[in-house]
């Protein structure tokens, strides 16, 4: 069968600098992979690429088989790809409503005029939110006030809404509390047995470990080598990250070292 999604040669040039240089990684259903990587590594380079926020200088991206042109965020929506910034994009001063539906207000038309429809995307969000989190509350707050749980728990409701597919999370847990941490862990799990991909980007590498299926370290753009979660340790994974060596039983990349 096809894979979900497959990453082919893609690079990325800033500059003379190669943010990306020849990655390949796929994805199927209902699998986590995660993605690790010293800071400047490529990580959010390639999501982004893969969200349709960047055009990449070279490679092909698939789904299903099929070559697609993700030139830009509305095209990877469209594709059922959604990804959760690692800066959290939500606006501060507006409530969860609001940010849930940002740049993609529901409208009704009143004697012809179009105006937002408030109440049923207040619904439609309460619905969804208390989906991704029971405890959420107060929806109305703007959500510079809200905790980093329930600035991820909107994050999060928003990406999945749709009829999502591939969910790509950069460093979802970085600003979380355990407790809210757990919760994530807890959704992330939920969202693999719906059948949704997901690409998880983390530095917390025991955590990486636990919730992935497979494992692709990245360095200096370049791919080191993907590994079977059930079999790495922790060790391992930071001597790929780090010296980019790829164990044995792992698939080295074309940024492996001998
Ligand atoms: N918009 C940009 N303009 C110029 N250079 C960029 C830009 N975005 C990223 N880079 C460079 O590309 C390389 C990869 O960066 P990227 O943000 O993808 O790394 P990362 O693995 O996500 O790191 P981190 O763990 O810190 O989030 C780095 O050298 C970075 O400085
Ligand atoms: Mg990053």
């Amino acid at each position: 069968m096809d894979r979900l999604v497959e990453i082919e040669h893609v690079s990325k040039l800033f500059g003379g600098v190669h943010a990306l240089e020849n990655v390949s990684m796929g994805l199927s259903q209902g699998e986590v992979v995660g993605v690790v990587g010293h800071n400047g590594a490529g990580k959010s380079t390639l999501m982004k690429v893969l969200s349709g926020a960047l055009r990449p200088d070279g490679g092909h991206i698939r789904m299903d088989g099929q070559e697609v042109d993700i030139d830009s965020p509305i095209t990877a929506h469209h594709l059922g790809i959604e990804m959760i910034f690692q800066d959290l994009a939500l606006l501060d001063n507006l409530n969860a409503v609001e940010n849930f539906f940002l740049g993609r207000e529901l409208t009704r038309r009143v004697f012809g005029v179009t105006v937002s429809d408030k109440r049923r995307m207040r619904e439609i969000a309460s619905r969804a939110l208390a989906e991704i989190n029971p405890n959420f509350r107060n929806i109305d707050t703007e959500v510079g006030n809200m905790s980093g749980g329930q600035r991820q728990s909107i994050s999060i409701a928003r990406a999945v809404h749709s009829d999502t597919r591939l969910l790509i999370m950069d460093e979802p847990t970085a600003a979380l509390g355990p407790e809210e941490t757990e919760m994530v862990r807890q959704l992330v799990r939920r969202l693999k047995d719906q059948g949704i991909g997901i690409f998880l980007i983390g530095h917390d590498l025991q955590d990486v470990i636990t919730l992935s299926d497979r494992i692709v370290a990245m360095r200096g753009g370049q791919v080191v080598g993907e590994v079977a979660a059930g079999s790495v340790s922790e060790d391992e994974l930071l001597g790929m990250i780090i010296a980019g060596r790829c164990p044995d039983h792992g698939t080295p990349g074309p940024g492996a070292r001998a």
